[in-house]
C-alpha cells in the first residue's frame, strides 16, 4: 500500500494520485483518509500526528473506516451528508473517487456519481500555524437538467471511543453560550438553529468530544468543532453502541432545499476541526490561533477602549450628552467614543425602539449639526468615533418600508409578523437592490465622515414571515440560504472598500457569535448582559472557541442594568478586562474615588493588553465547578509575561479559596509577580519570585475573603 503525504509544511505541489492512504497533517495532528478511486473515501484516523510508517498501524489496529462523505440511498442507513434528487427523479447517490490532488495547504477528493454527472469534490485545508483542520466540499451539476440538493453538509469527522463526552453552548438573551457537559450515549444527538438570522442566540454551532471521559481544562484528548456559517446549520452526532460516533455537520436541511442548475455549483461553508491532548483548552487555543492568524478581519491588530453610550443614556443621544460622555471617556483614558442606537430618523424619529430603522439620517432635533459634528467633537478630544447601525432591518413605521414595503422577507399573502417594537422585519438579502442598500448605508456613513473609525453593526430580529417577492416561486426554499450569500456579498463589498473600518458585530447581544461572520468583523458584542457575575459565565463559554482580543467586555453601571446586582467597580473592571475592555456607563456617575480607580484600571490594562489579546489563554477554575470561584490566565507568546485573574462570586462561612495552580508557563523561568491593587491585607504576593514549575506543579494560596473580590496578578519573567 502506498502511502501519500499531504501536509501543511512539506507539501508537493500538485501530486499525482496513486495512493490508497492520504495524509492531511498540521505540526501536531493527522487526519488519515483511505482515498482509492472507484470506492467511496474513508477516514481512517484524527489524532496525533502519525509519521508516514504508520499508516499500516492504524489499519492494522483495524480502527475508524468510516465513509468520510456519506450520501443517502444505496448503501448507507446512518445518517448522511449528502442527499440529492437527481434530473430524472432518483432520490439515491452514490459518490466514488475519481482522483485526489494537493495544491499548496489544500487536498482535494475528486469524487462523482458511478451513475449520474453529480461531481463532488471534498475539500481539507491544513493550517501549519494553528493545528486546525478546515473542510468544505463542492457540489457540482453535470446532469442536463437541474438537481434538487435535499442535504448538503460541509463534513464528516468519524471518532472511536468509549466514555466520551461531549461539550456544547445554548443559551438565549442575556445568557448566551450556556455551556453543557454530557456522556455522548448510544442514539442521535442534535444541535440545530433555525432562526434565519440571529443564529447562534439559542444553540451554537460549536462542540468539543472529550475522548477520555469528563472533560478537563489542561489534560486529555479533545476534539474540537465550529461550523462556519451564519445562517440555519444543523450538527448531528451519532452514536453507535458505546464508542462508534459520527460528527455531521453542515447547513440544516429543514426547508432548505437548494435547486442547482445544470452547470452550477455550490460550496458548502467551512467545518473547522482541531484535535488537542491538552484538554479543552489546547482546542481553545487552536481555535484562537487559527482566528487571529487567518479568520478574524485584522486578527494582529490591538483593539481600542471605547465608551459606547447605550447603557449610559439608551436613545437619549445629543450632542451635548455626547460630548459629556466623551469627556469621561477621555478623562479615563479611553480611545474611543460609540455612539449607539437612537442617532437617526427624520419623518419617523428613532425615540423608541418602534421606528426608523432603515431611515439612516440624522435626527436633526437630536442632533441639529449632524454626524460630522459628533465626529469632530470626539477627534477635538483625542478620541476616535464609532456609529451603531442596523442595517438588515426595518420598521414598517419608517420611509425605507413606505418606499419598498416589498424589500422585507415576507410572503404577500400573508399578515405581517413584527418583531422588536411590534414594528420590526428583515429586509430580503436574496435580492441585489437590497444588498446595494445595505453597501450605501456603509458607504454613505463613511463618504460623509472620512474618519469614522468603527461602525457597530447590530441584527435584532429572527427571520418571520418567511418568503421572497425577489426569489421565483420555485426557489422559495432558497431563502434561508440566499440572505446568506448575499449578505457575504454586502460584507465582502463594504470590506473591499474600507477595510480599515473596525466593525463589530452584535445581535441583541451575543446572537451571531460563529465562525462564518469573523472575516469580516474585528469583534462582537458578547452579551446585552453586562453584570460582571453573569458574564463570568457568559465569557467562560464563549471563549472555549473564540479569542478574547475579539469579545467585547464593557464595565457598567452598579446596580446593574440587568439583573440590579450591586458589584464594586474593580470586580467589574477585573471581570471586563479578560476580552476587548470597554465602558458603557456614564462616567459622570462614579465618584471621585471611582475615577481614579478607574484611571488606574485602564493604564493597567494597556499593559496587560498585548498579552490579554494576543497570548494565549488558560483556563483555569470553572465558574461551572459552583465553588464560587473562577479563574483564568493568559500567557504572551515567549512566555515571558502572563497575567492571572481570579474571583470569588459567591460568600458562605467556611468557604475556602482553592490554592492556585498557574498554567502556560515556561517551568524553567523564574517569574516576578505583581499584584494590581490588591484589596486583600494577607497573602499578598506584590514583588515575590518563583519558578514557572513553582507556579504550576505547587501554586499559590491567593485568598479571597470577601464576595466579589478578585485578584490580578501580572507575571514578568527575570
Ligand atoms: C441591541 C444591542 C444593544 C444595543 C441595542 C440598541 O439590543 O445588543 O447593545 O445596541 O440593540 O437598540
Amino acid at each position: 500500500m502506498k502511502t501519500l503525504l499531504l501536509s501543511a509544511l512539506a507539501l508537493p505541489l500538485s501530486q499525482a494520485a496513486a495512493a490508497d492512504d492520504v495524509f492531511v497533517n498540521t505540526p501536531k495532528t493527522t487526519l488519515m483518509l483511505s482515498v482509492d478511486k472507484g470506492q467511496t473515501p474513508a477516514i481512517q484516523y484524527y489524532g496525533s500526528r502519525l509519521s508516514p510508517g504508520q499508516g499500516r498501524e492504524v489499519h492494522d489496529a483495524m480502527s475508524i473506516n468510516s465513509d468520510a462523505y456519506p450520501a443517502f440511498g444505496r448503501d448507507s442507513f446512518d445518517e448522511t451528508a449528502l442527499s440529492v434528487t437527481h434530473a430524472d427523479g432518483n432520490m439515491s447517490t452514490e459518490l466514488v473517487v475519481t482522483g485526489w490532488r494537493t495544491e499548496g495547504e489544500q487536498t482535494t477528493i475528486e469524487m462523482r456519481d458511478k451513475k449520474y454527472d453529480l461531481f463532488v469534490d471534498l475539500c481539507y485545508k491544513a493550517n501549519d500555524r494553528s493545528d486546525v483542520i478546515e473542510t468544505w466540499t463542492v457540489i457540482r451539476n453535470g446532469e442536463k437538467k437541474p438537481v434538487r440538493l435535499e442535504q448538503y453538509a460541509s463534513g464528516v469527522m468519524a471518532l472511536r471511543q468509549e466514555g466520551a463526552w461531549l461539550t456544547h453552548f445554548h443559551g438565549s438573551w442575556g445568557q448566551e453560550a450556556g455551556m453543557t457537559e454530557e456522556p455522548l450515549t448510544a442514539g442521535l444527538k442534535v444541535i440545530v438553529n433555525h432562526d434565519g438570522v440571529r443564529t447562534a442566540m439559542d444553540d451554537r454551532a460549536e462542540v468539543m468530544v472529550s475522548l477520555d471521559g469528563r472533560p478537563q481544562e489542561n489534560s486529555g484528548r479533545v476534539v474540537g468543532a465550529a461550523l462556519c456559517w451564519t445562517g440555519n446549520y444543523k450538527l448531528r452526532i451519532e452514536t453507535r453502541g458505546k464508542y462508534q460516533h459520527t460528527l455531521i455537520a453542515g447547513i440544516d436541511d429543514l426547508h432548505t432545499a437548494y435547486t442547482l442548475k445544470p452547470g452550477e455549483t455550490f460550496t458548502t461553508p467551512t467545518l473547522a476541526l482541531t484535535y488537542s491532548e491538552e484538554g479543552k483548552g489546547g482546542v481553545s487555543r487552536a481555535f484562537h490561533r487559527w482566528g487571529r492568524e487567518s479568520q478574524l478581519h485584522n486578527g494582529k491588530a490591538l483593539r481600542e477602549i471605547l465608551l459606547n453610550s447605550w447603557e449610559g443614556v439608551y436613545m437619549n443621544v445629543s450632542q451635548e450628552v455626547c460630548e459629556q460622555l466623551m469627556d469621561g471617556i477621555k478623562d479615563l483614558g479611553g480611545e474611543l467614543f460609540v455612539v449607539d442606537d437612537g442617532w437617526f430618523g427624520r419623518k419617523y424619529r428613532r425615540t423608541y425602539d418602534d421606528k426608523a430603522l432603515g431611515d439612516w439620517m440624522t435626527d436633526t432635533v437630536k442632533l441639529p449639526k449632524g454626524i460630522p459634528a459628533l465626529v469632530k467633537a470626539a477627534e477635538d478630544r483625542g478620541l476616535k468615533f464609532g456609529i451603531w447601525i442596523e442595517p438588515e432591518m426595518a420598521n414598517s413605521t419608517s420611509e425605507l418600508f413606505e418606499a419598498h414595503p416589498e424589500w422585507v422577507v415576507a410572503h404577500p399573502t400573508r399578515e405581517l409578523s413584527k418583531g422588536r417594537g411590534d414594528t420590526q422585519l428583515v429586509l430580503d438579502l436574496s435580492n441585489p437592490k437590497v444588498q446595494d442598500y445595505v453597501v450605501s448605508i456603509v458607504d454613505n456613513l463613511r463618504k460623509e465622515n472620512p474618519t469614522l473609525h468603527y461602525i457597530k453593526w447590530d441584527c435584532n430580529m429572527s427571520m418571520q414571515n418567511y418568503g421572497s417577492s425577489y426569489l421565483t416561486a420555485d426557489r422559495q426554499s432558497h431563502l434561508f440560504v440566499d440572505y446568506h450569500l448575499g449578505l457575504h456579498k454586502v460584507l465582502q463589498r463594504i470590506r473591499q472598500a474600507w477595510p480599515d473600518l473596525v466593525i463589530q458585530l452584535c445581535s441583541s447581544g451575543g446572537g451571531r457569535v460563529n465562525w462564518g461572520f469573523m472575516p469580516y468583523f474585528d469583534e462582537f458584542w458578547v452579551s446585552d448582559n453586562t453584570d460582571a457575575q453573569q458574564r463570568l459565565f457568559i465569557q467562560w463559554g464563549t471563549s472555549h472557541f473564540f479569542p478574547t482580543m475579539a469579545m467585547a467586555q464593557h464595565v457598567s453601571a452598579s446596580p446593574n442594568h440587568q439583573t440590579g446586582r450591586v458589584i464594586p467597580l474593580k470586580f467589574r473592571f477585573d471581570v471586563a478586562m479578560t476580552g476587548r475592555l470597554g465602558m458603557e456607563m456614564k462616567p459622570s456617575d462614579l465618584n471621585g474615588e471611582e475615577r481614579e480607580y478607574a484611571r488606574k484600571a485602564v493604564a493597567f490594562y494597556k499593559e496587560i493588553r498585548p498579552i490579554v489579546q494576543l497570548g494565549d489563554l488558560y483556563r483555569l477554575l470553572s465558574p461551572y465547578d459552583n465553588k464560587g470561584f473562577c479563574s483564568e490566565m493568559f500567557v504572551n507568546e515567549d512566555k515571558s509575561e502572563a497575567v492571572f485573574f481570579c474571583y470569588k462570586f459567591e460568600n458562605y462561612i467556611g468557604m475556602e479559596t482553592p490554592r492556585w495552580h498557574f498554567a502556560g508557563l515556561d517551568p524553567k523561568a523564574t517569574y516576578r509577580l505583581n499584584e494590581f491593587e490588591c484589596a486583600e491585607s494577607s497573602h499578598n504576593f506584590e514583588g515575590k519570585t518563583f519558578s514557572g514549575k513553582f507556579l504550576m506543579e505547587t501554586g499559590i494560596d491567593a485568598t479571597l475573603r470577601r464576595q466579589y473580590a478578585s485578584r490580578v496578578i501580572r507575571l514578568k519573567r527575570i
